[in-house]
């Protein structure tokens, strides 16, 4: 089963190689006032929206007819689980089935530069014992070393929800990495940096639209 899955890509969802090197900054429009700071375009904002209309749809053959909590990761998740609920919706209008939505924010941050720190912030979710019993869609942009997301499930599954699914947009290729994979993955990247779909470095680029890797002036230009 897993080796079928691994096959089809379902479960690491489109596995971008070490070796692509993006698309020249050229073929694509980008605010200009990023202009330097990027390398390439490494996913264009379309492709991102036709994977998330995919995994909607994944999503509601898995649980068409349950009510679901959605827990959006901020502040990386907040385009990706815009969509991703946007999406939902339209499945929900057009078919018999339906899911029942509900959305709850919460704020982790750990990143500075583009180093993953020790410290982890949870914010928003001090008090989640509304997911009790309930059905949890945890919506992240992505999971790097995967200390976070264990860290978040930990605090999420002290609440006893019935159920919990994991969408992660994005899921890096990283060394000795201790994550279990979400249960929906856009894509599968190497290792880099990436910004833009509300990604950041230190706070700049969430108003790009494609998923880019930052440039080295680029890190030297918003550095803390
Ligand atoms: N980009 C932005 N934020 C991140 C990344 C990344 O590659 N990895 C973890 N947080
Ligand atoms: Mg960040």
């Amino acid at each position: 089963m897993a080796d079928a899955e691994a096959g089809s890509g379902k479960r690491h969802g489109i596995v971008i190689r070490d070796e692509w090197p993006g698309y020249s900054l050229e073929l694509f429009s980008y605010p200009t006032h990023y202009c330097g700071d990027l390398e390439c375009v490494y996913i264009p904002h379309g492709v991102i929206m036709d994977r998330t209309e995919r995994l909607a749809r994944n999503i509601m053959d898995d649980l068409g007819d349950h009510d679901i909590v959605v827990l959006c990761v901020l502040k990386g998740g907040y385009q990706f689980c815009a969509d991703l609920v946007d999406r939902i919706k339209a499945l929900s209008r057009n078919s018999n089935r339906t899911i029942p939505m509900r959305v709850h924010f919460i704020r982790l941050k750990s990143y500075l530069n583009d180093q993953s720190t020790e410290d982890l912030q949870i914010v928003g979710a001090e008090d989640l014992s509304f997911l009790n019993g309930k059905n949890v869609l945890i919506v992240e942009a992505i999971v790097g070393t995967g200390k976070t997301m264990k860290r978040l499930l930990e605090h999420v599954e002290a609440f006893r929800p019935k159920m919990i699914k994991v969408a992660g947009l994005l899921v890096k290729r990283v060394p000795h990495s201790s994550a279990s994979l979400p249960d929906y993955v856009g894509f599968e990247i190497p290792n880099r940096f990436v910004v833009g779909y509300a990604l950041d470095y230190n706070e700049y680029f969430r108003d790009l639209d494609h998923i880019c890797v930052i440039s080295e002036s680029g890190k030297t230009k918003y550095k803390i």
